[in-house]
Formats: C-alpha cells, sequence, structure tokens
C-alpha cells in the first residue's frame, strides 16, 4: 500500500482526477467504483474540467457506486443517485445507462442486495474503485463490526455516521438510519485502490493503515490489497 501526503485538498483532487484520468485512457470501457461524501467533490470538479477541455472521455465508462441510504428514491435530493447525477454524470459524457447504484427504494432489500452484487460481478469488478473513509474507518457503509462483511448488504448506520452525515440534512432526523454498500469482498476484488482522506481524516488514517487488520476498523483490509494507493491532506 501506497499512502501519499499532499499538502491540500486541491492537490489531493488533482491528483485522484489524474489517476482516475489515467485508467480511463488504459481502458476507456473500464469499471470506475465511485464514492459519495465530501472528499471526491474537488476530484469529480477536476473529471469535469478534463472532459470540458477534451482531454478525458467517459463515452464507454461504466460506473458502480459504493452505496445509498435506505429508504430515498433516486430522485431525493438527499440520495446518493442524486448527489451522483449532479456532482459528476451530468458533468462528464457518460452515458446514464452505464452507472449503476443500488436502488434504496427497493420494496425487498435482501434482493435488491442480490441484484447488486450479481450486477457488479457481472460488470467484471471495478478495475479502480474510489474510496472515502469514515471518522470511524468506515469504508462504503460498512461499519466497525465483529466480521468484515463480503457480499452486498444492508446495515445499521453507526450513531457517528448519521451525525457526521446530519451536516448535509435540514435535522439530524432526517438522516435515513440504514442504508445499504457494497462489501468488503467487492472492494478487495476491485483491480486497484484509491482511498482518498482530507486533514481531518489523519488520526484514523494512521489507525487503519499502520495499526492492526481488524474489522473494528473496516478500512484496515486495504493493507491486505493488492494496489492500494491513500492520498492524505496534511493540511
Ligand atoms: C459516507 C459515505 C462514505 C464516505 C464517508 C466519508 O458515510 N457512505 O462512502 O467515504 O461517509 O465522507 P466524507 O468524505 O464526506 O467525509
Amino acid at each position: 500500500m501506497r499512502i501519499i501526503e499532499v499538502e491540500s485538498y486541491e492537490k489531493m483532487s488533482a491528483l485522484a482526477a489524474d489517476i482516475i484520468a489515467a485508467q480511463v485512457l488504459l481502458k476507456p470501457d473500464c469499471l470506475l467504483g465511485l464514492a459519495t461524501g465530501s472528499s471526491p467533490l474537488g476530484t469529480y470538479d477536476g473529471l469535469h474540467a478534463k472532459c470540458q477541455a477534451g482531454t478525458l472521455d467517459f463515452s464507454q465508462v461504466r460506473t458502480v457506486n459504493l452505496d445509498e441510504y435506505c429508504g430515498l428514491t433516486p430522485d431525493n435530493p438527499q440520495s446518493y443517485r442524486y448527489f451522483m447525477n449532479k456532482n459528476l454524470f451530468s458533468r462528464v459524457n457518460v452515458d446514464l445507462a452505464n452507472t449503476h447504484l443500488p436502488d434504496g427504494s427497493a420494496p425487498d432489500m435482501q434482493a435488491e442486495c442480490d441484484r447488486y452484487e450479481a450486477l457488479v460481478e457481472s460488470l467484471g469488478w471495478p478495475d479502480l474503485q474510489l474510496l472515502g473513509i469514515g471518522h470511524n474507518g468506515h469504508i462504503g457503509f460498512n461499519e466497525p463490526a465483529e466480521e468484515f462483511p463480503v457480499r452486498v448488504h444492508t446495515v445499521q448506520l453507526a450513531e457517528s455516521t448519521i451525525k457526521a452525515n446530519s451536516r448535509l440534512f435540514d435535522r439530524i432526523e432526517d438522516v435515513p438510519t440504514q442504508a445499504v454498500t457494497m462489501g468488503i469482498g467487492a472492494i478487495m476484488k476491485a483491480r486497484r485502490v484509491l482511498l482518498i482522506a482530507g486533514a481531518d481524516k489523519r488520526e484514523i488514517v494512521d489507525r487503519a493503515f499502520r495499526g492492526p487488520v481488524t474489522p473494528a476498523v473496516p478500512a484496515s483490509v486495504l493493507q491486505l490489497h493488492r494496489d492500494a494507493t491513500v492520498i492524505l491532506c496534511q493540511g
């Protein structure tokens, strides 16, 4: 695993966008695993700028997102589908039909988990998986647990996650308490993993990548990944 420290959010975002752009150049129809949250916003701005400049072409790219809140329809402004449409998909020349997220409003969540697992497998697992990290070490919505959850599953969100994510909602009561997430299996099967972490994540990055591998800190499993890069902001 490589840990690259950069000075600023802007440098982190520019480097992450360059790495993703290089992946798309190498394999124009690659499968990108994508993430939500504040961390990738600058990266998505960078991808948008490259497409605008004509140096990046998303026309054949396929995408799978890590996770989605349960109970929100795709047109809900708080849903991750809405986030992705707004912050990336509408700003690059990707074919929306090639973009995939779990459906948090599916009537049968177990069937939805099985569908999404089969979908990601049928697409051949991500060529590159972009990740953020929660303050408790979660990746996607894989919260600290006694075992690493392998498959797509629904999860009860940790209090700290609900609190952290409430900044994006009017009231904390509006934050969904459950989510559906890709498991650790799909993340580990990605051919490359790129985790981006702001300066506020320094402590958890240390615990996850310089401490023991344990499901109590889900991101720590990436120490065992064959090609994982972490970009950490210094300030
Ligand atoms: C959310 C998402 C994660 C994300 C994490 C960190 O809960 N499910 O995929 O990586 O929180 O978010 P942020 O980048 O906003 O700190």
